[in-house]
Protein backbone atom coordinates (compact mmCIF):
# COMPACT_ATOMS: atom_id res chain seq x y z
CA UNK A 1 0.00 0.00 0.00
CA UNK A 2 0.98 2.99 -0.72
CA UNK A 3 0.10 7.18 -0.92
CA UNK A 4 0.06 8.61 -4.55
CA UNK A 5 3.11 10.29 -5.66
CA UNK A 6 2.96 14.12 -4.43
CA UNK A 7 3.61 17.36 -6.06
CA UNK A 8 7.15 18.73 -5.10
CA UNK A 9 7.11 21.43 -2.23
CA UNK A 10 10.47 23.50 -2.38
CA UNK A 11 11.62 21.27 0.38
CA UNK A 12 11.14 18.01 -1.16
CA UNK A 13 12.64 19.39 -4.59
CA UNK A 14 16.08 20.64 -3.04
CA UNK A 15 15.98 16.55 -1.72
CA UNK A 16 15.47 15.43 -5.29
CA UNK A 17 18.03 17.60 -6.72
CA UNK A 18 20.63 17.27 -3.98
CA UNK A 19 19.86 12.91 -4.45
CA UNK A 20 19.75 13.38 -8.29
CA UNK A 21 22.93 11.94 -9.94
CA UNK A 22 24.09 11.60 -13.60
CA UNK A 23 21.26 10.59 -16.19
CA UNK A 24 21.22 7.98 -19.10
CA UNK A 25 19.92 5.05 -17.13
CA UNK A 26 16.47 3.46 -17.77
CA UNK A 27 13.49 5.45 -19.17
CA UNK A 28 11.10 6.82 -16.67
CA UNK A 29 10.75 9.58 -13.66
CA UNK A 30 12.47 9.35 -10.62
CA UNK A 31 10.33 8.08 -7.80
CA UNK A 32 9.47 10.92 -5.14
CA UNK A 33 12.23 11.70 -2.42
CA UNK A 34 9.37 11.73 0.20
CA UNK A 35 5.75 11.39 0.84
CA UNK A 36 4.68 14.68 2.09
CA UNK A 37 3.61 13.41 5.82
CA UNK A 38 1.81 16.48 7.36
CA UNK A 39 4.47 15.53 9.99
CA UNK A 40 8.01 14.37 8.28
CA UNK A 41 7.54 15.38 4.22
CA UNK A 42 10.59 13.52 3.67
CA UNK A 43 9.66 10.22 5.25
CA UNK A 44 8.85 7.20 2.80
CA UNK A 45 9.33 7.38 -1.03
CA UNK A 46 7.30 7.30 -3.85
CA UNK A 47 7.35 5.49 -6.94
CA UNK A 48 7.34 2.70 -5.47
CA UNK A 49 5.27 -0.08 -2.83
CA UNK A 50 7.00 -2.67 -1.00
CA UNK A 51 5.90 -5.97 -1.00
CA UNK A 52 8.83 -7.92 0.99
CA UNK A 53 11.43 -7.24 2.89
CA UNK A 54 14.15 -9.54 3.29
CA UNK A 55 16.60 -9.10 5.97
CA UNK A 56 19.69 -11.10 6.76
CA UNK A 57 21.68 -9.27 9.74
CA UNK A 58 24.94 -10.23 11.68
CA UNK A 59 24.41 -7.88 15.21
CA UNK A 60 28.13 -7.87 17.61
CA UNK A 61 26.68 -5.82 20.53
CA UNK A 62 30.15 -6.09 21.62
CA UNK A 63 31.96 -4.59 18.92
CA UNK A 64 28.79 -2.71 18.53
CA UNK A 65 28.37 -3.51 14.67
CA UNK A 66 25.61 -4.61 12.30
CA UNK A 67 26.05 -6.20 9.16
CA UNK A 68 23.18 -6.54 7.14
CA UNK A 69 21.94 -7.49 3.59
CA UNK A 70 18.80 -6.31 2.64
CA UNK A 71 16.40 -7.93 -0.26
CA UNK A 72 13.31 -5.66 -1.43
CA UNK A 73 10.79 -6.78 -3.36
CA UNK A 74 8.76 -3.81 -4.49
CA UNK A 75 6.22 -3.15 -7.35
CA UNK A 76 6.43 -0.03 -9.36
CA UNK A 77 3.43 2.25 -9.27
CA UNK A 78 5.21 4.95 -11.74
CA UNK A 79 7.90 3.80 -15.12
CA UNK A 80 10.86 4.15 -12.69
CA UNK A 81 13.91 5.62 -13.77
CA UNK A 82 15.38 5.88 -9.88
CA UNK A 83 13.81 5.79 -6.88
CA UNK A 84 14.69 6.50 -3.13
CA UNK A 85 15.04 4.44 -0.05
CA UNK A 86 15.86 5.45 3.55
CA UNK A 87 18.71 5.09 5.59
CA UNK A 88 19.89 6.90 8.70
CA UNK A 89 23.44 6.09 9.25
CA UNK A 90 25.25 3.14 8.17
CA UNK A 91 27.39 2.91 5.27
CA UNK A 92 26.60 1.56 2.18
CA UNK A 93 28.74 -1.12 0.71
CA UNK A 94 26.65 -1.79 -2.63
CA UNK A 95 23.64 -1.83 -4.39
CA UNK A 96 21.81 -3.93 -6.98
CA UNK A 97 18.23 -3.67 -9.12
CA UNK A 98 17.06 -6.59 -10.94
CA UNK A 99 20.42 -8.25 -10.63
CA UNK A 100 22.86 -5.27 -11.67
CA UNK A 101 24.83 -3.35 -9.72
CA UNK A 102 23.04 0.16 -9.45
CA UNK A 103 24.59 3.48 -8.37
CA UNK A 104 24.19 4.78 -5.10
CA UNK A 105 23.83 8.13 -4.05
CA UNK A 106 23.96 9.16 -0.24
CA UNK A 107 22.40 12.55 0.74
CA UNK A 108 21.56 12.39 4.30
CA UNK A 109 18.71 9.96 5.67
CA UNK A 110 17.95 9.67 1.78
CA UNK A 111 19.61 6.99 -0.91
CA UNK A 112 19.47 7.44 -4.60
CA UNK A 113 19.28 4.33 -6.72
CA UNK A 114 19.41 4.46 -10.07
CA UNK A 115 19.32 1.11 -12.01
CA UNK A 116 21.84 -0.18 -14.67
CA UNK A 117 20.78 0.15 -18.66
CA UNK A 118 20.90 -3.22 -18.96
CA UNK A 119 17.73 -3.93 -16.93
CA UNK A 120 15.60 -1.52 -18.59
CA UNK A 121 11.92 -2.09 -19.04
CA UNK A 122 11.75 -4.03 -15.55
CA UNK A 123 11.08 -0.75 -13.41
CA UNK A 124 7.65 -0.66 -15.59
CA UNK A 125 4.55 0.44 -13.97
CA UNK A 126 3.43 -2.27 -11.94
CA UNK A 127 6.25 -4.86 -12.65
CA UNK A 128 7.63 -6.31 -9.58
CA UNK A 129 11.92 -5.55 -9.11
CA UNK A 130 14.18 -6.49 -6.60
CA UNK A 131 16.77 -4.82 -4.92
CA UNK A 132 19.63 -5.90 -3.18
CA UNK A 133 21.41 -3.32 -0.39
CA UNK A 134 24.49 -4.52 1.05
CA UNK A 135 25.01 -1.90 4.32
CA UNK A 136 27.23 -2.22 7.82
CA UNK A 137 28.15 0.02 10.30
CA UNK A 138 27.45 0.93 13.70
CA UNK A 139 23.99 0.99 13.79
CA UNK A 140 22.47 5.02 15.77
CA UNK A 141 19.92 6.18 17.98
CA UNK A 142 17.67 8.19 16.57
CA UNK A 143 16.71 11.46 18.57
CA UNK A 144 12.55 12.04 17.71
CA UNK A 145 11.60 15.51 17.79
CA UNK A 146 9.97 15.54 21.60
CA UNK A 147 13.64 14.58 22.39
CA UNK A 148 13.13 10.88 22.67
CA UNK A 149 15.51 8.17 21.62
CA UNK A 150 14.60 5.45 19.06
CA UNK A 151 16.12 3.92 16.51
CA UNK A 152 19.17 1.78 17.32
CA UNK A 153 19.07 1.36 21.30
CA UNK A 154 22.02 0.06 22.97
CA UNK A 155 21.24 -2.23 25.85
CA UNK A 156 22.85 -3.87 29.04
CA UNK A 157 24.01 -6.55 27.20
CA UNK A 158 22.88 -5.73 23.52
CA UNK A 159 20.42 -3.96 21.88
CA UNK A 160 16.90 -2.64 20.23
CA UNK A 161 15.55 -1.39 17.88
CA UNK A 162 12.13 1.00 18.76
CA UNK A 163 10.87 2.68 15.13
CA UNK A 164 7.84 5.18 16.13
CA UNK A 165 7.41 7.43 14.54
CA UNK A 166 11.12 7.43 12.22
CA UNK A 167 13.38 5.08 14.24
CA UNK A 168 13.58 2.11 11.50
CA UNK A 169 15.55 3.55 9.14
CA UNK A 170 18.34 3.13 11.92
CA UNK A 171 18.56 -0.65 11.35
CA UNK A 172 17.44 -1.07 7.40
CA UNK A 173 16.96 0.71 4.44
CA UNK A 174 13.53 0.73 3.03
CA UNK A 175 9.78 2.92 2.38
CA UNK A 176 9.64 4.12 5.78
CA UNK A 177 6.16 5.53 6.12
CA UNK A 178 3.01 3.49 7.39
CA UNK A 179 1.57 4.05 4.93
CA UNK A 180 3.77 0.97 2.93
CA UNK A 181 3.20 -2.13 5.00
CA UNK A 182 4.66 -4.95 3.64
CA UNK A 183 5.58 -9.22 4.36
CA UNK A 184 9.14 -9.85 6.82
CA UNK A 185 11.44 -12.40 6.29
CA UNK A 186 14.19 -11.60 9.60
CA UNK A 187 17.44 -13.28 9.81
CA UNK A 188 19.70 -12.68 12.98
CA UNK A 189 22.97 -13.96 13.69
CA UNK A 190 24.23 -12.71 17.26
CA UNK A 191 27.13 -14.42 19.35
CA UNK A 192 26.29 -16.82 21.96
CA UNK A 193 24.67 -16.51 24.44
CA UNK A 194 22.57 -13.99 22.93
CA UNK A 195 19.50 -14.48 21.56
CA UNK A 196 17.68 -12.15 18.63
CA UNK A 197 14.08 -11.92 18.90
CA UNK A 198 11.83 -9.95 16.28
CA UNK A 199 8.22 -10.28 14.93
CA UNK A 200 6.11 -12.52 13.79
CA UNK A 201 7.45 -16.52 14.03
CA UNK A 202 10.60 -18.02 15.11
CA UNK A 203 10.96 -20.42 11.66
CA UNK A 204 14.17 -21.70 12.44
CA UNK A 205 17.46 -21.42 14.75
CA UNK A 206 20.91 -22.76 14.03
CA UNK A 207 24.18 -22.48 16.01
CA UNK A 208 27.37 -23.01 14.24
CA UNK A 209 30.90 -21.99 15.94
CA UNK A 210 28.98 -20.04 18.63
CA UNK A 211 26.99 -17.97 16.26
CA UNK A 212 23.13 -18.80 16.22
CA UNK A 213 21.01 -18.04 13.40
CA UNK A 214 17.45 -16.62 13.64
CA UNK A 215 14.90 -16.59 11.26
CA UNK A 216 11.21 -14.75 11.91
CA UNK A 217 8.66 -14.57 9.59
CA UNK A 218 5.82 -11.71 9.41
CA UNK A 219 3.28 -12.92 6.86
CA UNK A 220 0.70 -10.05 7.46
CA UNK A 221 1.34 -6.80 6.56
CA UNK A 222 3.47 -4.79 8.52
CA UNK A 223 4.44 -1.25 8.87
CA UNK A 224 8.21 -0.60 9.57
CA UNK A 225 7.27 1.68 12.43
CA UNK A 226 6.40 -1.49 14.61
CA UNK A 227 9.01 -3.84 13.07
CA UNK A 228 11.25 -4.58 15.68
CA UNK A 229 14.59 -6.60 16.97
CA UNK A 230 16.17 -7.19 20.59
CA UNK A 231 19.49 -8.75 20.78
CA UNK A 232 20.50 -9.68 24.74
CA UNK A 233 20.21 -12.54 27.05
CA UNK A 234 17.08 -13.27 26.74
CA UNK A 235 14.41 -15.87 29.12
CA UNK A 236 12.40 -17.10 26.28
CA UNK A 237 9.03 -19.29 26.30
CA UNK A 238 6.88 -20.69 23.72
CA UNK A 239 3.17 -21.91 23.91
CA UNK A 240 0.09 -21.61 21.86
CA UNK A 241 -3.11 -19.95 23.67
CA UNK A 242 -6.47 -22.32 23.52
CA UNK A 243 -7.52 -19.97 20.71
CA UNK A 244 -4.52 -21.05 18.66
CA UNK A 245 -2.36 -17.82 18.63
CA UNK A 246 1.39 -18.40 19.16
CA UNK A 247 2.91 -17.20 22.06
CA UNK A 248 6.55 -16.17 22.31
CA UNK A 249 7.84 -14.34 25.11
CA UNK A 250 11.41 -12.94 25.98
CA UNK A 251 12.33 -11.62 29.00
CA UNK A 252 15.52 -9.84 30.33
CA UNK A 253 16.74 -12.42 33.23
CA UNK A 254 16.30 -9.26 35.66
CA UNK A 255 12.89 -8.46 35.01
CA UNK A 256 11.84 -12.27 34.72
CA UNK A 257 10.56 -12.34 38.47
CA UNK A 258 8.57 -9.29 38.21
CA UNK A 259 7.02 -9.99 34.68
CA UNK A 260 5.91 -13.43 34.88
CA UNK A 261 2.22 -12.93 36.83
CA UNK A 262 1.35 -9.96 34.17
CA UNK A 263 2.64 -11.89 30.97
CA UNK A 264 0.73 -14.84 31.95
CA UNK A 265 -2.47 -12.49 31.41
CA UNK A 266 -1.74 -12.11 27.78
CA UNK A 267 -3.69 -14.94 26.41
CA UNK A 268 -6.66 -13.67 28.54
CA UNK A 269 -6.36 -9.98 27.81
CA UNK A 270 -5.92 -10.89 23.45
CA UNK A 271 -9.40 -13.29 24.80
CA UNK A 272 -11.18 -10.04 26.23
CA UNK A 273 -9.52 -7.59 23.51
CA UNK A 274 -10.69 -10.20 20.64
CA UNK A 275 -14.96 -9.85 22.02
CA UNK A 276 -14.39 -5.98 22.01
CA UNK A 277 -12.43 -5.19 18.94
CA UNK A 278 -12.88 -8.01 16.90
CA UNK A 279 -10.66 -11.66 15.98
CA UNK A 280 -7.12 -11.10 16.84
CA UNK A 281 -5.41 -9.79 13.37
CA UNK A 282 -2.07 -11.96 13.99
CA UNK A 283 -1.29 -15.57 14.12
CA UNK A 284 1.51 -14.91 16.95
CA UNK A 285 1.56 -12.92 19.87
CA UNK A 286 3.75 -12.02 22.54
CA UNK A 287 6.08 -9.57 24.33
CA UNK A 288 10.07 -8.42 24.91
CA UNK A 289 10.60 -7.04 28.21
CA UNK A 290 13.87 -5.47 28.68
CA UNK A 291 15.90 -4.78 32.07
CA UNK A 292 14.46 -1.36 33.39
CA UNK A 293 15.86 1.58 32.12
CA UNK A 294 17.44 -0.25 28.96
CA UNK A 295 14.70 1.49 26.27
CA UNK A 296 12.83 4.53 26.71
CA UNK A 297 9.32 3.62 26.29
CA UNK A 298 6.79 0.74 25.50
CA UNK A 299 6.03 0.09 21.67
CA UNK A 300 3.48 -2.00 20.08
CA UNK A 301 6.22 -3.22 18.25
CA UNK A 302 3.90 -5.78 15.38
CA UNK A 303 3.31 -9.68 17.52
CA UNK A 304 5.37 -8.91 19.95
CA UNK A 305 5.41 -5.50 22.08
CA UNK A 306 8.73 -4.05 24.04
CA UNK A 307 8.31 -2.88 27.29
CA UNK A 308 11.49 -0.98 28.97
CA UNK A 309 10.72 -3.20 32.27
CA UNK A 310 7.75 -5.22 33.51
CA UNK A 311 4.78 -3.71 32.36
CA UNK A 312 1.65 -3.84 34.73
CA UNK A 313 -1.04 -4.49 33.21
CA UNK A 314 -2.88 -1.49 31.97
CA UNK A 315 0.66 -0.76 29.50
CA UNK A 316 -0.14 -4.24 28.60
CA UNK A 317 -3.40 -3.72 27.71
CA UNK A 318 -2.73 -0.71 26.00
CA UNK A 319 -0.03 -2.33 23.57
CA UNK A 320 -1.74 -5.45 22.84
CA UNK A 321 -4.87 -3.02 21.84
CA UNK A 322 -2.63 -1.64 19.51
CA UNK A 323 -2.28 -4.96 17.13
CA UNK A 324 -5.90 -4.06 16.27
CA UNK A 325 -5.49 0.17 16.10
CA UNK A 326 -1.88 1.15 14.51
CA UNK A 327 -0.79 -2.69 13.76
CA UNK A 328 -3.37 -3.93 11.57
CA UNK A 329 -5.33 -0.76 11.18
CA UNK A 330 -2.32 1.47 10.43
CA UNK A 331 -2.84 5.50 10.23
CA UNK A 332 -2.41 6.52 6.80
CA UNK A 333 -0.46 9.77 8.16
CA UNK A 334 0.99 10.54 11.45
CA UNK A 335 -1.98 12.98 11.40
CA UNK A 336 -3.96 10.14 12.22
CA UNK A 337 -2.20 8.97 14.99
CA UNK A 338 -4.62 9.76 17.72
CA UNK A 339 -6.27 6.74 16.16
CA UNK A 340 -4.03 4.18 17.93
CA UNK A 341 -3.57 6.41 20.59
CA UNK A 342 -6.84 6.77 21.31
CA UNK A 343 -8.14 3.72 20.98
CA UNK A 344 -5.78 1.72 22.85
CA UNK A 345 -6.09 4.28 25.96
CA UNK A 346 -9.63 3.57 25.41
CA UNK A 347 -9.00 -0.58 25.98
CA UNK A 348 -7.49 0.78 29.34
CA UNK A 349 -10.56 2.53 30.21
CA UNK A 350 -12.22 -1.08 28.93
CA UNK A 351 -10.51 -2.70 30.77
CA UNK A 352 -10.56 -0.99 34.22
CA UNK A 353 -14.22 -1.10 33.88
CA UNK A 354 -14.83 -4.67 33.07
CA UNK A 355 -12.06 -6.00 35.47
CA UNK A 356 -11.30 -3.62 38.12
CA UNK A 357 -15.19 -1.65 38.43
CA UNK A 358 -13.91 1.74 37.23
CA UNK A 359 -16.76 2.90 34.93
CA UNK A 360 -15.84 4.04 31.80
CA UNK A 361 -17.36 7.77 32.73
CA UNK A 362 -14.74 8.12 35.88
CA UNK A 363 -11.66 7.55 33.25
CA UNK A 364 -13.91 9.28 31.17
CA UNK A 365 -13.95 12.14 33.63
CA UNK A 366 -10.77 12.43 35.11
CA UNK A 367 -9.11 12.49 31.45
CA UNK A 368 -12.19 15.65 30.79
CA UNK A 369 -10.46 17.77 33.81
CA UNK A 370 -6.90 16.94 32.88
CA UNK A 371 -5.63 20.00 31.64
CA UNK A 372 -2.79 18.51 29.88
CA UNK A 373 -5.70 16.83 27.24
CA UNK A 374 -7.01 20.54 26.34
CA UNK A 375 -3.21 21.69 24.71
CA UNK A 376 -4.49 20.73 21.29
CA UNK A 377 -7.01 18.95 19.34
CA UNK A 378 -6.32 15.10 18.70
CA UNK A 379 -6.85 15.19 14.71
CA UNK A 380 -4.34 18.15 14.90
CA UNK A 381 -0.93 18.09 16.51
CA UNK A 382 1.28 21.21 16.58
CA UNK A 383 4.20 19.40 14.97
CA UNK A 384 5.95 16.38 15.50
CA UNK A 385 7.12 17.09 19.02
CA UNK A 386 3.73 16.81 20.04
CA UNK A 387 2.52 13.90 18.32
CA UNK A 388 2.53 11.81 21.56
CA UNK A 389 1.43 14.15 23.67
CA UNK A 390 -1.67 13.71 26.19
CA UNK A 391 -4.03 15.26 23.87
CA UNK A 392 -3.65 12.17 21.33
CA UNK A 393 -4.24 9.68 24.14
CA UNK A 394 -6.60 10.84 26.56
CA UNK A 395 -8.58 13.23 24.18
CA UNK A 396 -8.57 10.33 21.07
CA UNK A 397 -10.05 8.56 23.88
CA UNK A 398 -12.55 10.78 24.85
CA UNK A 399 -13.65 10.97 20.94
CA UNK A 400 -14.27 7.54 21.06
CA UNK A 401 -16.47 7.37 24.05
CA UNK A 402 -18.72 10.71 22.86
CA UNK A 403 -19.09 8.40 19.64
CA UNK A 404 -20.24 6.13 22.42
CA UNK A 405 -22.77 8.30 24.37
CA UNK A 406 -23.94 10.20 21.30
CA UNK A 407 -25.10 6.53 20.07
CA UNK A 408 -26.76 5.36 23.32
CA UNK A 409 -26.46 1.94 22.00
CA UNK A 410 -23.47 -0.36 23.46
CA UNK A 411 -23.83 -2.98 21.34
CA UNK A 412 -24.57 -1.02 18.71
CA UNK A 413 -21.22 1.25 19.40
CA UNK A 414 -19.08 -2.49 20.18
CA UNK A 415 -20.25 -3.84 16.31
CA UNK A 416 -19.23 -0.27 14.88
CA UNK A 417 -15.81 -0.63 16.42
CA UNK A 418 -15.41 -4.63 15.41
CA UNK A 419 -16.95 -3.57 12.02
CA UNK A 420 -14.34 -0.92 11.50
CA UNK A 421 -11.19 -3.48 12.49
CA UNK A 422 -12.71 -5.61 9.94
CA UNK A 423 -13.12 -2.91 7.17
CA UNK A 424 -9.34 -2.11 7.49
CA UNK A 425 -7.75 -4.97 8.53
CA UNK A 426 -4.56 -4.79 7.31
CA UNK A 427 -4.14 -1.67 5.62
CA UNK A 428 -4.17 1.93 6.49
CA UNK A 429 -7.35 4.30 7.52
CA UNK A 430 -7.54 8.00 7.84
CA UNK A 431 -9.29 10.19 10.51
CA UNK A 432 -12.12 11.28 7.46
CA UNK A 433 -11.79 7.44 6.50
CA UNK A 434 -12.81 7.07 10.05
CA UNK A 435 -15.31 10.38 10.84
CA UNK A 436 -17.31 9.09 7.07
CA UNK A 437 -17.34 5.58 8.44
CA UNK A 438 -19.32 6.50 11.90
CA UNK A 439 -21.75 8.58 10.12
CA UNK A 440 -22.19 6.08 7.18
CA UNK A 441 -23.01 3.33 10.24
CA UNK A 442 -25.01 4.99 12.27
CA UNK A 443 -26.65 7.11 9.59
CA UNK A 444 -26.23 10.02 11.63
CA UNK A 445 -24.41 13.70 10.74
CA UNK A 446 -21.90 13.69 13.87
CA UNK A 447 -20.51 17.04 12.08
CA UNK A 448 -20.92 18.98 15.89
CA UNK A 449 -19.37 15.95 17.99
CA UNK A 450 -16.19 15.88 15.43
CA UNK A 451 -16.03 19.35 15.45
CA UNK A 452 -16.23 19.36 19.55
CA UNK A 453 -13.92 16.67 20.68
CA UNK A 454 -11.87 16.11 17.35
CA UNK A 455 -11.21 19.79 15.98
CA UNK A 456 -12.21 21.93 18.48
CA UNK A 457 -9.24 23.85 19.98
CA UNK A 458 -11.54 24.80 23.43
CA UNK A 459 -12.66 22.24 25.65
CA UNK A 460 -16.37 21.87 25.03
CA UNK A 461 -19.17 21.30 27.72
CA UNK A 462 -19.17 17.99 29.22
CA UNK A 463 -22.62 17.95 28.43
CA UNK A 464 -24.80 17.87 25.30
N1 LIG B 1 3.23 4.45 20.79
C1 LIG B 1 3.82 4.20 22.07
C2 LIG B 1 2.71 3.76 22.96
O1 LIG B 1 1.76 4.48 23.15
C3 LIG B 1 4.55 5.36 22.67
C4 LIG B 1 5.57 6.08 21.84
C5 LIG B 1 6.12 5.71 20.67
C6 LIG B 1 6.18 7.33 22.15
N2 LIG B 1 7.02 6.63 20.24
C7 LIG B 1 7.08 7.62 21.11
C8 LIG B 1 6.06 8.22 23.20
C9 LIG B 1 7.85 8.77 21.11
C10 LIG B 1 6.82 9.36 23.20
C11 LIG B 1 7.70 9.64 22.15
O2 LIG B 1 2.72 2.70 23.44
ZN1 LIG C 1 0.09 3.71 22.54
Amino acid sequence: MNLRAPAATPFLLALALLGAGCSGGVEGTPGAVGLRDPYFPGLGNGGYDVTHYGLELDVDPAADRLRGTATITARATQDLSAFHLDLAGLDVEGATVEGSPAAVNRAGKELTLRPAARVEGRLRKGRTFTTVVRYSGSPQAVTDADGSKEGWLRTADGAVALGEPTGSMAWFPGNHHPSDKAAYDIEVTVPDPLTAVSNGELVSRRTENGRTTYRWRTVEPMASHVATLAVGRFSTRQSVTPDGIRLFTAVDPESDAASKDVLDEIPAVLKWAAEKFGPYPFTSAGAIVERTGDSTYALETQNRPVFPGPPDTALLVHELAHQWFGNSVTPATWRDLWLNEGFATYAEWLWAADQDDVPVGESFDAAYEDEANWAFPPADPPGAAHLFDPPVYGRGAMVVHRIRLAMDDDAGFFALVRGWTKAHRHGNASTEDFTAYVEEETGRDLTELWDAWLYGKSRPPREG
